[in-house]
């Protein structure tokens, strides 16, 4: 393994101040230094040496199935499985016959342990409410609540929609569904009600989860009002009879928690208070034994359609990916106090505030508000006051950091911290060499992680003890994971040449489906390269096998780390009465990595004015949630397009980011337009 990357100035400069633990910095561009794991941690890491990542990562890439085997004995079954694996194209299964469950997984099987009184959940409310669950006082509530969903009419096999605020009862909610079997599906708080509607239907939940509402950002989210508009049906009157029209008729009941106090209407029979129920309930409540492939979750996504895709996770293989990545990516130990920074609306919430760490019986920090509030210090303050040793946050929140400046992080003591983590877009170096400067103190490694909602765990990430890293790479593969770039064609790309993300074989926490749609699964992730998961994403090897995320290279937007799909926002700006026609674009942004810029055309009549734009921005927030709103919208009376018909997004997106276009314009039908929508830019 060269120490040495390739660099133009071959002059070695200082380690900037506070990096003495780091070696073999040997250019001024932090994307061309090579940060050795720093040796106080390689000492006392799981994995401490490269020679120990590359031969575990050769065992497990010449018997895949071996190696997760192995480590698969590190979890509780009930009954032990009958064949490790099965590949048929593009389905796969692990640890076919097996019987366990991931709610045992996560609680009960510490209860027999010194961690029995470990804390497992330190939550942490907006308004500074601090409450912390043992894993035995975890046990108990999510026994209870499982009791509760039981007389609610829930069984194994059925859905529940589960839409709530950052509080330990979201986690409890969780693991109760997993502790029964009932699939959970999450939607993300800031969903607008149509939303939810959407992903309640898709999935025939039985039953919603949700609170009163939320705190955020010192004003609270009616959470409860928007499932209520989710539920509503309303009765019509069209030619010939009448109809009813929206509504979620496959819910029955709705559990609701009590979290702002803020007055909610109740419907009775059908709504019931979480307090009420949990203060009847019985703590007793053993894990149902499920099949390894039992689904787990389901979890929306946005994909290149409208419609966004129900992504199934399976319990036992998802829960081995999870488990197995914190412990040797997060390098978890029972002394730590690991916080991850997400939202459980999100993959990375349920992979890494839930399943991962807990599997692990290690002590959570959970977070209900925003970052900034009440003072932009809050992450810094929080840390300091938990003693926080692992530090898991997204590249769009470190920017926001680095602009509010150093005087918040520096106001803290923050020498707990061992081990920084990034996710959910690449990191520009300048954001990494702040985050290991200001906030690591040149002490802790920074495991920039690459995985998706689809892979359910993360699939490439240094090992922080023993991989080098650079500012803006995700390095290399966790063990059993074989990515490759590739071109079109399928053939290997060479060192430094762009190409397809691919991985090439079925790893045990691989998305089972999409909900209720094979053929789109098919389509979507195995049909550009037959028979091979395609991820999406554009990449590029270097000469040392280390992978650079370059982005999407479909119709999908990263927006602060959170996945968008332009059609799906199109789609909404379409439904609005004003609008013809609509593309919607990516433009670079320095602190939300992409911004949203939408080009509009109107229908005769409606005035294209400010008064307009903010209807939209409206609209679409309804449809879809606040952050799917565009950050500028450009009125124009048409859209490049191809001469068969297509929208020229390409063409949009350099207009949007650079303000002119010197791609090539051949295929354009109509160059006139093109003129146009630069005039209009210029007004
Ligand atoms: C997409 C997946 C998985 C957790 C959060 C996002 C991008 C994610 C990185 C990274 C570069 C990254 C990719 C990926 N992405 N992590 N470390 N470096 N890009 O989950 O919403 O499913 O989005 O996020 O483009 O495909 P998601």
């Amino acid at each position: 393994m060269p120490t040495k990357t390739p660099s133009k100035s071959k002059k070695v400069v200082k380690p900037v101040s506070g990096t003495s633990h780091t070696q073999s910095i040997e250019s001024t561009l932090p994307e061309k230094r090579l940060f050795k794991p720093n040796k106080a941690f390689a000492a006392k890491a799981k994995i401490g040496s490269m020679a120990q990542y590359e031969k575990m990562y050769r065992a497990s890439i010449k018997d895949p199935e071996k190696f997760f085997a192995k480590q698969a004995e590190e979890l509780h079954w009930f009954k032990p499985w009958r064949k490790v694996s099965e590949w048929k194209a593009p389905f796969t299964k692990w640890f076919i016959g097996g019987k366990i469950n991931a709610s045992y997984n996560c609680i009960d099987r510490h209860l027999e342990t010194s961690r029995k009184n470990k804390a497992a959940i330190i939550w942490e409310g907006e308004n500074f409410e601090q409450r912390t669950l043992t894993y035995a006082q975890l046990h108990r509530e999510v026994s209870k609540a499982a009791n509760v969903l039981k007389s609610l009419g829930v069984k194994t096999g059925d859905r529940v929609a589960i839409y709530m605020g950052m509080t330990p009862e979201l986690a409890i909610a969780v693991l109760a569904c997993a502790r029964i079997g009932a699939t959970h599906s999450v939607i993300f708080g800031g969903f607008s009600a149509e939303a939810i509607r959407d992903r309640v239907n898709d999935a025939e939940c039985k039953l919603i989860i949700t609170a009163d509402g939320a705190f955020r950002r010192g004003t609270t989210v009616e959470l409860k009002k928007n499932v209520d508009q989710a539920l509503r049906t309303e009765a019509i009157n069209i030619e010939g009879g009448a109809h009813t029209l929206g509504g979620c008729p496959s819910v029955e009941k709705v559990l609701v928690v009590k979290r702002t106090g803020e007055h909610v209407d109740m419907f009775s029979g059908r709504d019931v208070w979480w307090h009420d129920a949990m203060a009847e309930a019985s703590a007793d409540c053993p894990a149902v034994p499920l099949d390894s492939e039992h689904p787990l979750y389901i979890l929306y996504t946005s994909g290149t359609t409208g419609k966004p895709k129900g992504i199934v996770h399976s319990t036992a293989g998802y829960l081995l990916g999870t488990y197995l990545t914190t412990k040797y990516i997060f390098d978890i130990r029972d002394e730590d106090v690991y916080w991850c920074t997400a939202d459980v609306g999100w993959v990375t919430g349920h992979s890494y505030i839930i399943y991962g760490p807990l599997a692990n019986g290690a002590t959570v920090v959970m977070y209900e508000g925003a970052p900034t509030y009440p003072a932009p210090d809050r992450f810094w303050d929080i840390i300091e006051r938990h003693g926080v040793t692992v530090f898991y946050t997204a590249p769009t929140a470190i920017r926001a950091f680095i602009r509010a400046g150093d005087e918040h992080p520096n106001k803290h003591k923050m020498s707990s911290l061992r081990l920084l983590g990034t996710v959910g877009e690449p990191i520009n170096p300048e954001a990494w060499m702040w985050y290991h400067r200001v906030i690591g103190k040149g002490r802790c490694p920074i495991v920039d992680t690459w995985w998706q909602t689809e892979t359910g765990s993360i699939m490439i990430s240094p090992i922080p003890g023993a991989v080098p890293t650079t500012p803006g790479t995700a390095t290399l593969p966790f063990f059993g994971i074989e990515p490759e770039v590739v071109r079109k064609d399928g053939t290997t790309c060479k060192p430094n040449e762009g190409g397809y993300l691919i991985i090439k074989k079925p790893w045990p926490s691989m998305l089972r489906g999409i909900y209720k749609d094979p053929e789109r699964f098919a389509k979507q992730y195995f049909s550009d390269f037959p028979g091979i998961y395609f991820t999406g994403d554009g990449a590029r090897r270097d000469k040392k096998g280390y992978f650079w995320i370059m982005g999407r290279v479909d119709d999908v937007i990263n927006v602060s780390g959170h996945r968008l799909g332009t059609m799906e926002v199109e789609s909404a700006l379409v439904g609005n009465e004003a609008v013809a026609e609509a593309a919607v674009v990516g433009r670079p942004d320095e602190i939300k990595g992409s911004a949203l810029v939408a080009f509009v055309t109107l229908k005769k009549g409606w005035p294209a004015d400010e008064n307009l734009k903010e209807k939209l921005r409206k609209h679409v927030g309804e449809a879809i949630g606040h952050i799917a709103k565009p950050d500028e919208i450009r009125f124009t009376d048409a859209l490049p397009k191809t001469r068969s018909g297509k929208i020229m997004r390409r063409l949009l997106r350099e207009l949007a980011s650079t303000g002119s276009v010197a791609g090539d314009t051949t295929t354009l039908e109509d160059f006139s337009v093109l003129e146009r929508l630069r005039a209009g830019e210029e007004e």
